[in-house]
């Protein structure tokens, strides 16, 4: 019955994005996540995919070709710097998903200060009732430094204008992931 973490954030993104919208994929990966929303968008919306490792990149573009899609940007930078690629258009909704790469350099992680920055850009695009759906894994080293200040920033956010929800199971061992998602009320 209960829903895993990736299950939940793909139902939470699917029931608020429409066909036709722009869409984020703050952390790309290996393509998962923006294969995911770019089906969800169709051929007339869009996805902004970022990643900040070359090897993701390539993994997404790969993903994307094999898929036919052609409804994907795939940006190489920092999440942090959405603001210099997406100006004044209504975002949909958007995806992160935390911590390091799968297979790949476990030192390359998301960090808070760059996450919190990206997201408080995406807050100002989303359309009313969008969300920001965050994947939290914080097992790996420096994950619990993000967790925390991310909890610590999450929760200042005025209650009027955001709905702020945690999911996750609490009775897994070894750091399990959870999502936060970020409701834009009006
Ligand atoms: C857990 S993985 C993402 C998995 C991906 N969603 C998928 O479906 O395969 C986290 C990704 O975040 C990327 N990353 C780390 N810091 C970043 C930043 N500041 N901006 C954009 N991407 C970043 C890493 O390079 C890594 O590929």
């Amino acid at each position: 019955m209960l829903k895993g973490v990736l299950n939940y954030a793909h139902y939470l993104l699917e029931e608020s994005i429409e066909k036709g919208e722009k869409v984020i994929d703050a952390t790309c990966g290996n393509g998962n996540d923006t294969l995911f929303l770019s089906n969800i968008v169709g051929e007339h919306g869009h996805v902004y995919a970022f990643d900040l490792q070359e090897q993701a990149i390539a993994s997404t573009r790969k993903a994307l070709i094999s898929y036919q899609r052609t409804n994907v940007s795939l940006i190489h930078d920092s999440h942090a710097q959405i603001g210099d690629y997406i100006k004044k258009t209504e975002i949909g909704g958007a995806i992160f998903n935390l911590g390091y790469l799968p297979k790949s350099d476990k030192s390359i992680i998301t960090k808070a200060e760059s996450t919190v920055t990206a997201i408080d850009s995406i807050l100002t695009l989303l359309k009313k009732g969008g969300l920001v759906v965050l994947v939290v894994y914080y097992g790996h080293k420096g994950g619990k430094d993000e967790k925390k200040s991310l909890l610590a920033y999450l929760l200042q956010l005025d209650q009027k204008e955001y709905n702020v929800l945690r999911y996750g199971f609490i009775n897994q061992k070894n750091d399990p992931p959870f999502i936060l998602a970020i409701e834009k009320k009006i």
